[in-house]
């Protein structure tokens, strides 16, 4: 089939970049101003090399990782990823679907263009990630919906106050929602099977993309201000965070945590769990990898669950943040770049993969389960 020569996560990106417009690609590919946050988010894991554990018997090894009460296939989520459905055809539901049929944690963005009711209604399972701008009431609001839904997971994203300085989107001509300028039509015109596929199916069966999953106003599709009020958030502050925790009453998990001080006032606002991320390096440039804060914060996580995310394309990378003390890690621009290349089909093959690669790499260590690997298992060589 058409994933036979699709061997490793990177596979999805090589493969599929020539089948999109340039600024679309860009858009899931970039980070911000020198891509330095999103540098050392990936460099982190060449600083650190394994010690195995030899002659321990794996024969009966699995990957299975518990997570907030629930026993999931694999150690590892598909994040959340605004604007998916730009890049794949309903990308948010065949994210949603393959992660069902293989039992791992999705999370829909607030910035999706899907209905959340329309995913959770696909995957019981699903988490929802909000972007909430500092207002009570419309918190209220929006956690209300989100539960009325029958979402059980929140992720709330902390690190997003206002926009990253995305140049390249601004280079390559992208913008949500999608400005019709020549040079886009032109791009446009030059990938059909997007065209056709993506956007021209979309309109043929949904209409115009909906950004109603903010907290936000409900109103007309790519109505500005929708926009405004989708992009301002930066009076966000932690007595939300409090608002919240009192609102909410299954996991809530904080999303782009980067700092030890932050850990820690998570866990003394009663956080279930932390995202430690610097978005793919796609918000403040400079910030430090995730990997390289990580053994400091799991110093300080107490009864928190530390998820790591950011550069992590291997088993191998599954298995050195948990040694470094991570409970589950997690994922973005492979699984999208997947869905945009085969749906629902090819981003259970990348779960696959991973899998597979998680459970070799387990027996080459010597543990049993994702769980067993420690310190004792990992040395900083750089
Ligand atoms: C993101 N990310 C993100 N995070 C979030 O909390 N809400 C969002 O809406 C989005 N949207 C989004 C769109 C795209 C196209 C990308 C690539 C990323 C960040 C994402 O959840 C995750 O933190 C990073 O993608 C992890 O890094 P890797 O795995 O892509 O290297």
């Amino acid at each position: 089939s058409f994933l036979r020569d699709v061997l490793a996560l990177s596979d999805f990106e090589r493969k599929v970049r020539p089948r999109l417009p340039n600024m679309i690609y860009q858009y899931v590919a970039g980070a911000v101003e020198t891509s330095s946050a999103m540098r050392n988010g990936l460099d982190a894991y060449c600083r650190y090399g394994f010690t195995p554990h030899a002659l321990t018997d794996t024969s009966l090894r699995n990957t299975t990782t518990e997570l907030f009460g629930q026993t999931y296939s694999a150690p590892f989520a598909i994040g959340p990823l605004g604007g998916a459905a730009f890049v794949a055809y309903r990308a948010d539901l065949a994210l949603t679907n393959a992660a069902k049929a293989a039992n791992i944690p999705m999370i829909l963005s607030a910035s999706s263009l899907i209905k959340l009711e329309d995913v959770i209604a696909a995957n019981p399972n699903a988490w929802f990630q909000a972007y909430l701008a500092g207002d009570e009431q419309r918190i209220d609001r929006m956690l209300n919906r989100v539960e009325a839904a029958g979402y059980r997971n929140l992720v709330v994203t902390i690190d997003t106050p206002i926009l990253g300085n995305r140049e390249h989107n601004i280079r390559s001509g992208f913008s949500m929602p999608i400005r019709m300028t020549p040079r886009v039509m032109f791009q446009s015109a030059l990938h059909p099977r997007w065209l056709l596929g993506t956007v021209a199916r979309t309109f043929m069966f949904h209409g115009a993309p909906h950004f109603e999953n903010t907290e936000a106003e409900r109103g007309p599709p790519m109505m500005s201000r929708t926009l405004r009020n989708t992009v301002a958030r930066d009076k966000l502050a932690w007595k939300h965070i409090e608002q919240i925790r009192r609102r909410w009453n299954g996991p809530m998990i904080v999303k782009g945590v980067i700092s030890p001080r932050d850990a820690v006032l998570c866990r003394e606002h009663g956080a279930d769990g932390i995202i430690l991320s610097n978005h793919g390096g796609r918000q403040l440039d400079h910030a430090v990898g995730p990997l390289d804060i990580l053994p400091e914060i799991a110093a300080e996580k107490g009864n928190m669950k530390v998820i790591v995310d950011g550069g992590i394309r291997r088993g191998t990378d599954v298995l050195k943040a948990m040694a470094l003390g991570a409970d589950f890690t997690l994922l973005g621009r492979p699984f999208l770049f997947a869905a945009a290349l085969g749906g629902k089909t090819a981003v259970e093959h990348a779960i696959k993969i991973l899998r597979e690669e998680i459970s070799r790499d387990m027996a080459l260590l010597g543990v049993n389960s994702p769980s067993e690997i420690d310190s004792s298992f990992i040395k900083r060589i750089r």
